[in-house]
Parts: C-alpha cells; structure tokens; sequence
C-alpha cells in the first residue's frame, strides 16, 4: 500500500487534505493524523472492521481497547449511556484537552474497540487539526497511539511514517505535537473517579474541580500483583530496544555513577546512551548524549522524551541510562512513562 504523507499547519489548515482524510476514514481506512499529546492512527470507531484495521496496522493485542475520539460534547451522548455530573464538570473545564474519561459504552460502540468491555474511552483534543479530521471522518475516530505496539508513542509525522509506511493510507503532518506523553485517562465508572494513567491534567488539577481522585495502585507499585485497570498500561511500552535504566540520587553522583558505567560499558565496546538535562548535559565525558529538555519546565521533557528514545534505537545504542525527574505536575507523566519504558529498572545512588 502507498502511504499518503501530506502536510497541515495548526494556523491554517488546508481544507484540501482534510477533506481528503475524511473520505479515507468514511470508506473505513486509516489515517494517522497529529493531536496535541501524541499522534493518533484514527479510524470509524463506530464502523468494527475499521476499528479492527487499527489493531493490524499496531500489532496491537485485541484485548487493548481504543480510545474514541470526538469534535464536540454533543457527540459524547450517543457513545455513552449517561454523564456522570462529576464528568460535565471535568468536560468544562478540560475538554477539548488532553484528557480522556472512561464511561459505560451505548450498544453502537462495537466489542471490537472496547477489548469486550462495556465501557468506553473517549477524548476532545484540543488539537485544531485533530478535529477537523474527526469531523470530516464522520465525529466518530478511534486513536491509539500511532506507533507500532511496544515502541515509542509517535510525536512528529517522521516517527509516524517509520512505523506505519506501507500499512496505512494516509499521514496527516502537523509537525511537532505540543505535549509529547498520552492524555490523563480518568474513570468516571467509580466513585471517586480514578486516574488510570497520568498525563498532563494532574490529580491536583482534576481535584480542584471535583474534589476526591484516586490513582490506579498498580500505577505506584511496580509489584504490585494488580493487574492495572487501563488494559494497555500492563504491556512493556514505550520501550527503545536497548535495555534503559533509571538513576536515581543527588544530582552529581547520578552523573559520577553514569560516567563510570559509560566508561565500563565502552571498555567493553558496548555502545551507551544518555538521557540528560540542559542543567547536566556538560558533564558527561562520553556516550551518546542526548538533551531531553529542561529541568526548569518540566514540559520540555515530556515533549522531548519519546524522541530520544527513538534516536538511541536509530542510532543502535546497547545500553541507555537516563537521570531520574521530579514527580511533580507533568513529572508524573513523564516518570510513569520513563519507568515503564525501562521495565521499572532503577539504580538508587
Ligand atoms: O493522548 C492519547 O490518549 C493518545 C492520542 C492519540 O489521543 N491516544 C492513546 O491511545 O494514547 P492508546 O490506544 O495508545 O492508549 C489508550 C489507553 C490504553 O492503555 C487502554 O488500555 C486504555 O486507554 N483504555 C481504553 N479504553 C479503556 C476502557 N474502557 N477501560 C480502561 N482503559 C481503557
Ligand atoms: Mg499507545
């Protein structure tokens, strides 16, 4: 199959390639298309071999529901059997965002998507490319992450094209998204409504609005012997190929420890990469260096994280280390991913 990469800029979208999306997903094919956290390989969530397109094109196990994605709250009541008021309120104040609420699915959202479940996933990006795809396709889109299963979430139309060229119809590029990590998925089916997957919209966020949020337990103990309630957040994710390793510690002897392992690793021709900060960067003596972002704004990590974990597979790096980030705000994101994509493999120092 020819994969159609065409460009789309968020200032003025091109009504052409819109439209041409639109067409593509009402005949039931797949468009990857930019939202503001991660790209999406969008689909007709309401039409199951569609839906079912996705889970081939991901190399997806079928029991990882999809996210249904929409363009406007008066979509929300035909895909759901009633809105929790708790969930209007969070909609206000959050939607269209990077957030994602989990509701009791209506008998025109297939079992396909659903993994079975009789709850669905349903999201409005902000993303004002997002939407206008989702509109033109019908206001229906089921998304994951369009990346194939197991790799890294895509953050521009390139990591997108390396992951699916051949096995989708069409690439929307927007550039670069803004946010970088996958939107809060918050469970309005219990009472208190529960974080299963942290994101941009924290706890802090969500509990000014509606009092009490729990978070997930599985989420926090990498033990634990729960499996976790988000489907997706059991399978190793978001993982570069070469083993990752976190580092914990005051900041001079996470980078004392690094350059030594570097050191060990490279005697023994092993070929090391580095997850470093602006602040820290001009310390490591060798490897493969790379800057996520900042630690002055957290958000230009997670922005630069998914990046860099795919540059050290391209780059066919064996062994990768990254420094340890604060758990505060977008933190949470950031370490839940980090952790995830190292197998929760820490190194206290
Ligand atoms: O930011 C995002 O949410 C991106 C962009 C494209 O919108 N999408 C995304 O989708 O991250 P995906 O499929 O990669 O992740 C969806 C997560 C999975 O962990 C899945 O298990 C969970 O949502 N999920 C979906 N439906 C669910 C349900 N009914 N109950 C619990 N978890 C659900
Ligand atoms: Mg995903």
């Amino acid at each position: 199959m020819n994969t159609i990469m065409k460009q789309v800029s968020e200032e003025q979208i091109e009504e052409a390639v819109i439209f041409q999306a639109g067409q593509i997903l009402k005949q039931g094919g797949l468009v990857a298309f930019p939202t503001e956290t991660v790209y999406g390989l969008g689909a007709n969530a309401l039409d199951a071999a569609a839906a079912e397109r996705t889970y081939t094109a991901k190399g997806r196990p079928s029991d990882n529901p999809l996210i249904i994605h929409i363009a406007q709250m008066e979509a929300l009541e035909k895909i759901v059997t009633n809105i929790p008021e708790p969930a209007k309120k969070v909609a206000e104040i959050f939607w269209p965002g990077p957030l994602t609420m989990i509701f009791q699915k209506t008998e025109v959202v297939p079992y396909g998507i659903t993994g079975g479940l009789d709850t669905v996933a349903v999201r409005m990006p902000a993303s004002r490319i997002a939407r206008a795809v989702i509109q033109a396709g019908g206001g229906y889109i089921s998304a994951p992450s369009a990346n194939t299963s197991g790799r890294p979430s895509p953050t521009t139309a390139q990591h997108v094209a390396e992951d699916m060229e051949g096995k989708i119809e069409m690439i929307v590029d927007g550039g670069a998204v803004e946010i970088g990590v996958e939107s809060t998925i918050l469970d309005m089916t219990v009472e208190p409504p529960m974080i299963l997957r942290p994101g941009a919209i924290t706890k802090e966020m969500l509990q000014d609005v509606i009092g009490t949020v729990t978070v997930d337990q599985a989420l926090l103990h990498e033990d634990s012997t729960q499996a976790p309630k988000a489907p997706g957040m059991k399978y190793r994710h978001y993982a570069p190929r070469a083993q990752l390793s976190v580092v914990e510690g005051s900041s001079c002897q996470v980078s004392d420890y690094i350059n030594r392992e570097t050191q060990r690793h490279m005697d023994a021709g092993r070929k090391v990469g580095i997850i470093a900060t602006e602040e820290t960067k001009e310390r490591y003596l060798a490897g493969d260096v790379k800057c996520v972002g900042t630690r002055a704004d957290e958000r230009t990590i997670a922005a630069g994280l998914y990046g860099s974990l795919r540059e050290f597979d391209a780059d066919e790096v064996d062994v990768i280390y990254s420094e340890a980030f604060d758990n505060e705000g977008i933190g949470s994101a950031v370490m839940n991913r980090l952790l995830k994509a190292a197998g929760h493999h820490v190194i206290k120092v």
